[in-house]
């Protein structure tokens, strides 16, 4: 045994792709944001009032998925973080992700658990939570800035934005400001036009990048993420047209190299070329989209989780060729069952069609007409996505 040595001496523990694979995670925050510098410049013009003492006004920023509005943010509250303690200013800014924090009681209990760390508030009722808030602003002439990501996740968004503007009018020392950040681009018609108002009062747009954006982003972070030379500008100019061609969403690109990466290092290659993001785009999109369920409303994700269920048991009447095609009549009954179990009132199957359509325009599933003598004029419906991957994400969303 002795002599054959070790049964992991053939595996290579440092990578011959990555320099540092850490830098092409989506948690990573790059230190420059290349065609940002306009809503950077922006962001900084309206969040100075506070450097002055004033209080700056509400910011609203939208735009697409993966077109750097965290990153941004994120960005510009930590600079405005440092300048504030250089220069001993009463400044606070904090950012919550309302995926996490979604409805009025947790936004606060977040932001105040933030300003006084020592204080257990749990358990504490909304009034309490907030009054912590007003005597923590005005004992420290606080100018607070709150950061709301994906702040259509919040519930009672209308109550949240109303408390926190009305907490300006009894302030006499401190103040309070709002960022808040949606990729939801129907979002602000659909607010309350009081919350709009309050929410909107300057608003910063962040558009899609093109290819050669989204190449040159690419570039700086391979600079740093992967070894000297392996990745090839050939899969650097398709991962970016890839992603320019969907929807200009940053994010993508960055995940189609990685995952190109991680193919190569699996296939013991040397080099990452557009043969390995050709291979990782069909991941890639699936992962994003599997994501994006998880931010859809509650109904809709009852509704996939019926697709899912119905196309992974291949249940539901018989079809001449394609096991996966449901139609959506059955796929209404067994949403209706599963909304039953979950005690969710199901809504009606106008609302239903509705949601069927959209979910096509997410890409999630696909649908065609029966054609004639097929249940009358019903709609046929697959999965355009993998079956088990779905079902696997809705599952852990309904079982906890
Ligand atoms: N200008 C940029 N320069 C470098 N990297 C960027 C830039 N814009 C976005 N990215 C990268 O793209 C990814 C997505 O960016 P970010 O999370 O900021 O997008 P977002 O607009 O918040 O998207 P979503 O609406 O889905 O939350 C991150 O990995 C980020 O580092
Ligand atoms: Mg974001």
């Amino acid at each position: 045994m002795g002599v054959m040595g070790n049964i992991f001496d053939k595996c290579d523990f440092e990578s011959k792709i990555f320099e540092n694979r850490g830098i092409m995670l989506p948690s990573y925050l790059p230190e420059k944001l290349p065609f940002r510098e306009k809503q950077i410049e922006d962001m900084v013009s309206v969040l100075s009032a506070c450097t002055k003492g004033d209080r700056p006004t509400n910011l609203f920023i939208y735009g697409k998925p993966g077109t750097g509005k965290t990153s941004c943010t994120k960005y510009v509250i930590n600079q405005l973080d440092e300048f504030a303690k250089k220069n001993s200013l009463r400044i606070r800014t904090i950012y919550a992700n309302c995926r996490q924090y979604n409805s009025k009681y947790k936004v606060l209990s977040n932001v105040v658990q933030k300003l006084l760390p020592e204080r257990d508030i749990i358990g504490y009722s909304g009034t309490f939570v907030y009054e912590n808030l007003l005597a923590y602003c005005e004992k420290n002439q606080a100018k607070l800035i709150v950061a709301m990501d994906e702040i259509d996740k919040v519930k009672d968004l209308d109550e949240l934005i109303y408390a926190l503007t009305r907490a300006n009018e009894e302030l006499k020392k401190g103040a309070i400001s709002i960022i808040g950040i949606s990729n939801q681009l129907t979002f602000k018609e659909r607010l309350d036009a009081r919350t709009k108002s309050s929410l909107c009062e300057k608003e910063i747009v962040f558009p899609p990048y093109n290819a050669e954006e989204l190449a040159e982003i690419l570039r700086e972070r391979v600079k740093m993420a992967f070894k000297k030379g392996v990745v090839d500008e050939s899969a650097i100019k398709y991962a970016a047209a890839i992603a320019a061609q969907e929807s200009g969403d940053a994010r993508a690109a960055v995940m189609l190299l990685l995952r190109a990466g991680e193919l190569a290092e699996k296939e013991l290659l040397n080099k990452v070329t557009d043969v390995e993001v050709r291979k990782a785009k069909r991941e890639v999109e699936e992962e994003i989209a599997i994501d994006m369920i998880s931010t859809l409303p509650e109904q809709q994700q009852l509704v996939i989780y019926a697709i899912s269920r119905l196309t992974f048991e291949k249940r539901g009447i018989k079809r001449f060729d394609d096991e996966h095609a449901l139609c959506s009549g059955e796929i209404y009954d067994e949403y209706k069952k599963i909304a039953a179990r979950f005690n969710i009132a199901p809504v009606s199957i106008r609302w239903f069609q509705e949601y069927i359509g959209e979910l096509e325009t997410y890409g999630i599933i696909l649908t065609t007409n029966s054609g004639k003598g097929f249940k009358g004029q019903s709609r046929i419906i697959r999965l355009g996505l993998d079956v088990e991957k779905v079902k696997t994400a809705l599952e852990k969303r309904f079982s906890s």
